[in-house]
């Protein structure tokens, strides 16, 4: 199946928010909806973490639209150096501060102390475990400060290394949802597949969910994209081939025949 979208110029605007990431935006009629939360899913190793990193990179390069970036599962460092192959140099934006990394993943680790870091970025360690509210109020006051309009949580079952409480998943993306929403930042929650963990949670999340698959046989073998839900948006419904290119991380390829 070929699926014919009209190629048109796309800017940052009113109501859409763009990914930036090639070929996406224009099966989105442009980007994200504006100030909407999007969950992003996929087992691990779909590229959800490159697709967050792009769509923050991509915010502030061709957009000056600054980020804020919620770490959680990965050695900062490795993020970073990772991310260097596809020139996603996130010293960098940091420096030019233009992306806040929020750098939760030594909670995970049980780790107490912190490095102080030159930029406005920050750590949180296992002694500032909070509430989801807590979590999710020192990313607004973050965003605040470099006046961000996009915000990635990568990602939300390692919250739980965070957030000792009760909280179940469901829970925690309605309410993130809520807050980061009234906020109006656009937002992507990375979260592994939630299938059969907890019901079907993509029902809950009001706005919009991207689904990222490695398939390793069948039809539709390899790596892929597919937009299952799409609030407030004419989106392509087709399974979309995508390859991870150094220089420039996630690009989206046309359905063929
Ligand atoms: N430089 C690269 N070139 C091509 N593919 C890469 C490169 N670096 C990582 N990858 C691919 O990206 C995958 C990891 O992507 P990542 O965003 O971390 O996945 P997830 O966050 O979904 O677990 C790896 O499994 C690897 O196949
Ligand atoms: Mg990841």
């Amino acid at each position: 199946m070929v699926i014919k979208m009209a190629r048109k110029r796309i800017d940052a605007s009113a109501d859409r928010c763009p990914t930036g990431i090639p070929g996406l935006d224009d099966l989105l009629d442009g980007g994200f909806p504006r100030g909407r939360t999007i969950l992003l899913t996929g087992e691990c190793g779909t590229g959800k973490t490159i697709f967050g990193v792009q769509f923050l990179h991509n915010g502030v390069v061709k957009y000056n639209e600054p980020g804020v970036l919620l770490i959680l599962e990965q050695n900062i460092q490795y993020l970073k150096r990772d991310m260097r192959l596809f020139d996603f140099d996130l010293d960098e934006l940091e420096d030019s501060g233009k992306l806040v990394i929020i750098d939760a993943s030594l909670s995970r680790f049980n780790v107490s102390e912190a490095s102080p870091k030159s930029s406005k970025s920050f750590s949180l360690t296992s002694r500032d475990l909070v509430g989801t509210k807590e979590v999710v109020d020192i990313i607004i006051d973050a965003a605040k400060e470099i006046r961000a309009e996009r915000v990635v949580i990568d990602s939300l079952p390692a919250l739980d290394n965070l957030v000792r409480s009760k909280e179940n998943v469901r829970d925690v993306i309605l309410y993130m949802n809520y807050r980061l929403q009234s906020k109006g930042f656009t937002s992507i929650l990375v979260s592994d597949i939630l299938k059969n963990r907890e019901g079907d949670v993509e029902e809950y999340v009001s706005d919009g969910v991207i689904r990222l698959n490695y398939i390793t046989s069948g039809p539709d073998t390899g790596r892929n994209l597919v937009i299952q839900k799409m609030r407030g948006t004419r989106h392509s419904e087709d399974i979309h081939p995508i390859t991870f290119t150094e220089g420039i991380g996630i690009e989206v390829l046309e359905v063929e025949e």
